[in-house]
């Protein structure tokens, strides 16, 4: 049985203060609730102030982003060790903004996958197709290639540690999020292309999160698909109350059926 799972994706936004106050709000709303695991991915630069917010309570750390290097000489880019050592035990790779405006491609979300797993980090890889190529019925196309070449040359014991993102990118921040069946179809096709590359048990281990407007109000229908193993928000999780609302939901799906 897997343990659903809510991250929430700050993205640019908050500064210290106003994470540590969001923070702290949502830590008051979940304290009684266990069973979920719960993520925040702030900013880097509110990891510090966040790592020490949330010692002792069961949310835990993860950074947006990595670079695919130790150290060295990269100006104004993060190792995973840097982030393992503030705190970090999940990052974000290869999101959809970072594969659209910063040009990443596969091969660069693959070398960062490899050497977060190195670090002990659990990699939430994100895939999902764009508007134009669901419209061209390349959805599974898409998310085949990203899934095969994002997550290369991995062992089993790594692929165990993977959280994968589908993140339809016509629904990030539009308010359109995908209907819970046409994520579960997504959902469910992955996880035969898990059971392809490696088997069914490794299949039934891996965590395949929704991602894309996801909202107190639809979260429910979305988690109830056998597939859906939680999600990664955006936009509400910024306010402290959608964020609670949306673990509190994952609470009750797990408590009643999965
Ligand atoms: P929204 O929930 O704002 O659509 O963002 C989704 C997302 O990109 C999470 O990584």
């Amino acid at each position: 049985m897997r343990k659903l799972l809510i991250a929430g994706n700050w993205k640019m936004y908050k500064t210290i203060s106003e994470a540590i106050t969001l923070v702290n709000t949502i830590k008051a709303g979940v304290h009684s609730i266990n069973g979920v695991d719960i993520v925040v991915c702030p900013p880097f630069t509110a990891l510090d102030a966040m790592s020490k917010s949330v010692e002792r309570t069961s949310i835990e750390l993860g950074a947006q982003n990595m670079y695919s290097a130790t150290e060295g000489a990269y100006t104004g880019e993060i190792s995973p060790q840097m982030i393992k050592d503030i705190g970090c035990r999940y990052v974000i790779l290869g999101h959809s903004e970072r594969r659209g405006y910063f040009k990443e491609t596969d091969d660069m979300v693959n070398k960062k996958v490899c050497l977060a797993l190195d670090y002990n980090l659990n990699p939430i890889v994100c895939i999902g197709e764009t508007l134009e190529q669901r419209e061209q019925s390349k959805t599974k196309e898409v998310v085949r290639t990203q899934f095969e070449n994002s997550l290369k040359g991995l062992t089993v014991d790594q692929m165990n540690n993977i959280i994968i993102a589908y993140e339809p990118v016509w629904a990030i921040g539009t308010g359109k999020n995908a209907t819970p069946q046409q994520a579960e179809e997504v959902h469910k096709y992955i996880r035969q292309l898990i059971v392809n590359t490696y088997d069914r048990t490794v299949s039934e281990n891996v965590r395949i999160l929704y991602g894309g407007s996801v909202k107190p109000d639809n979260c429910g229908d979305l988690m109830q698909k056998g597939n859906i193993d939680g999600a990664l928000v955006g936009g509400a999780s910024l306010k402290a109350e959608s964020f609670i609302q949306i673990i509190a939901k994952a609470k009750e799906i797990s408590d009643n059926n999965k």
